[in-house]
C-alpha cells in the first residue's frame, strides 16, 4: 500500500464502487437458484429480514473499521487489537476459495454468449443442452481457462480502470434489460404460479438450512465477511455519510437480486408446470431456464446474446476484484513481485477450479456430504462455514472488545446514525447467537446427523 491512500471522490463514487463489487453472479445466477431451491417466498422473506438486520449491521461495521483504520482486513484487525489479527487471515481465505469456482461459472456464461452469437439460441433452449455441455471434460474446462486467463491478464496489466469504465455503462443497461426480461417472464402463460411461489412465504418450508442458505447468500452477494468492505471503507472519505451509503448499497444489491429471481422463477413454472425437480436444479438453473425464455421471445436470440454479454461483464468485474484482492494479500505478505504473484495465483486458481468444472462431468462420482459436488462443496465451505465464522468473530470483536461505541463514533463523524440502537443489538446479541445456532444445526444437517 502506498503512503497516501487514494480515495473515492464522493458519496456517489463510493456507493457505485461498492455496489459494483456487490453486484455480480451472486445476484443474477446464485440468488434465483437458491430462492427456487429453498422454498421461494420463505427464502425471500428470511433474506430480506437478514439484509435489514445482519447485512446492515455487518456492512456498517466493516466499512467503519476500514475507514477508521485506513487499512485492509489483515492490517485493520491487527491495528485495532493485536490479538485479533487472525480474523483478517480467515477473511482472506474466503476470496481464495470463491474465485476458482466463480470462474467456472464465468466460463459457463462465456459459453452461452458464444452459443447465442453463433446462432445456437434454439439449441441452447433444449433440455439436454446444458447437461451435455457441463457433462464433458474438455469444453467447460476450456471456457473456465479462458475466463480465468482473461481475469489474470487484466489484473496483470492493471487495465481494470478501463473495464470499470465500460461496466459503469453496461451495468445500468443490464438493469434495464433484466427488468424487461423479468416483466416478460412474469406474463408467460403459467408463470403466475411461479410469481406466487416466489413472493408468498410458505412457513412449512422454513428450516435451519433456509436461514443458513439465506445468510450465506447475503454475505456472498454483499461481499461481506471476507474483508472486501473493510478495504472499500479504507478508501472512503471521512465526510461521506456512512449510514446512507450502506442503505443505498443494500437497496441496489437486493433490488437486482429480486429482479433476477423474477426473471428466472416464474419462467421455471411456465416451462415445467411447477415441477419441484425443475426448481431444485441448483447452480444450473439460470442456464437451463433463461435460454427457454429467450427462445419464446420475439428477437430472443439477439436479446439473449446481449444479456449474456452484460452478465459476462458483471462477472468479469467481480472476478477481477476478487483476484486483485488475492494477489494483493500475497504481495503484501510475501513481498513477491506482481507478475510472479499473478502467475502463482492463476495456477492456484486453475488447480482449485478444475475439480469444480470436472465435478459435473467425469468426476461427478465424487461427492461430499452425500450429494454435494465439488462446486457446491467449495461454495458451502466459503459461504456457509467460513463467512459465518468471520461474521461471528467480527461481531464478538466489535461488540465486546472494541465496543460498538468506537464504530458508532466513526459513523457519526460523517453524519447521523439513526439506527445505532439496532446496530448495537444486532452486533452484540442477535447476530452472534443466531450464527452459532444456525451454523451448528446446518453442519449437523449437512453431515446427515439430524433432519430439520
Ligand atoms: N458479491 C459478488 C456477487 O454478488 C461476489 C463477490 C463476493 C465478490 N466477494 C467478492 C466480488 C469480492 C468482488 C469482490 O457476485
Amino acid at each position: 500500500m502506498g503512503d497516501q491512500r487514494s480515495s473515492f471522490t464522493g458519496k456517489l463514487g463510493f456507493v457505485l464502487a461498492a455496489a459494483g463489487s456487490a453486484v455480480g453472479l451472486g445476484n443474477i445466477w446464485r440468488f434465483p437458484y437458491l430462492a427456487a431451491q429453498y422454498g421461494g417466498g420463505i427464502f425471500l422473506l428470511v433474506y430480506l429480514v437478514l439484509a435489514l438486520t445482519f447485512g446492515y449491521a455487518l456492512m456498517t461495521a466493516e466499512i467503519a473499521i476500514g475507514r477508521k483504520t485506513g487499512l485492509s482486513a489483515i492490517g485493520a484487525f491487527k491495528a485495532l487489537d493485536k490479538r485479533f489479527g487472525f480474523i483478517g487471515y480467515i477473511a482472506a481465505l474466503v476470496p481464495m476459495i470463491i474465485l476458482p469456482y466463480y470462474s467456472v461459472i464465468g466460463g459457463w456464461v462465456s459459453k452461452y454468449l458464444y452459443a447465442f452469437i453463433t446462432g445456437q439460441a434454439t439449441a441452447a433452449a433444449s433440455d439436454a443442452y446444458f447437461g451435455a455441455f457441463i457433462g464433458q471434460a474438455g469444453e467447460p474446462l476450456g471456457w473456465f481457462l479462458l475466463f480465468i486467463g482473461l481475469t489474470a491478464l487484466v489484473v496483470l496489466f492493471g487495465v481494470e480502470k478501463g473495464i470499470e469504465k465500460v461496466s459503469k455503462i453496461m451495468m445500468p443497461v443490464l438493469v434495464v434489460l433484466a427488468l424487461v426480461i423479468a416483466i416478460y417472464s412474469v406474463f408467460l402463460p403459467g408463470a403466475w404460479e411461479g410469481v406466487k411461489y416466489y413472493v408468498l412465504p410458505d412457513f412449512s418450508k422454513f428450516s435451519g438450512t433456509t436461514v443458513l442458505a439465506a445468510m450465506g447468500q447475503l454475505f456472498y452477494s454483499m461481499s461481506l465477511a471476507m474483508g472486501i468492505m473493510i478495504t472499500y471503507g479504507s478508501y472512503m472519505k471521512k465526510e461521506v455519510s456512512l449510514e446512507s451509503s450502506v442503505k443505498q448499497i443494500e437497496i441496489f444489491d437486493t433490488g437486482i437480486a429480486f429482479m433476477a429471481g423474477l426473471m428466472v422463477i416464474p419462467a421455471v413454472f411456465a416451462f415445467s408446470g411447477g415441477d419441484a425437480a425443475a426448481l431444485g436444479k441448483g447452480p444450473s438453473l439460470m442456464f437451463v431456464t433463461l435460454p427457454k425464455v429467450f427462445a419464446s421471445m420475439p428477437g430472443g436470440a439477439i436479446i439473449g446474446a446481449v444479456f449474456f454479454l452484460l452478465v459476462l461483464f458483471a462477472a468479469l468485474t467481480s472476478s477481477i476484484s476478487l483476484m486483485e484482492t488475492v494477489v494483493s494479500i500475497f504481495q503484501d505478505k510475501l513481498k513477491w513481485n506482481r507478475t510472479v504473484t499473478c502467475l502463482v495465483v492463476l495456477v492456484g486458481c486453475i488447480l482449485l477450479g478444475a475439480p469444480s468444472s470436472l465435478g459435473f462431468g467425469p468426476w461427478s462420482g465424487i461427492t461430499f456430504f452425500g450429494t454435494m459436488r465439488f462446486l457446491d462443496f467449495f461454495d458451502f465451505i466459503s459461504n456457509s462455514v467460513l463467512m459465518p465464522i468471520v461474521a461471528f468473530l467480527t461481531c464478538i470483536f466489535v461488540g465486546y472488545i472494541l465496543k460498538p461505541k468506537t464504530l458508532i463514533d466513526e459513523v457519526e463523524s460523517s453524519g447521523a446514525f439513526k439506527r445505532k440502537g439496532l446496530f448495537t443489538v444486532v452486533i452484540k446479541y442477535f447476530a452472534p447467537i443466531c450464527i452459532v445456532l444456525i451454523l451448528g444445526f446446518s453442519i449437523l444437517e449437512a453431515m446427515g446427523k439430524i433432519t430439520v
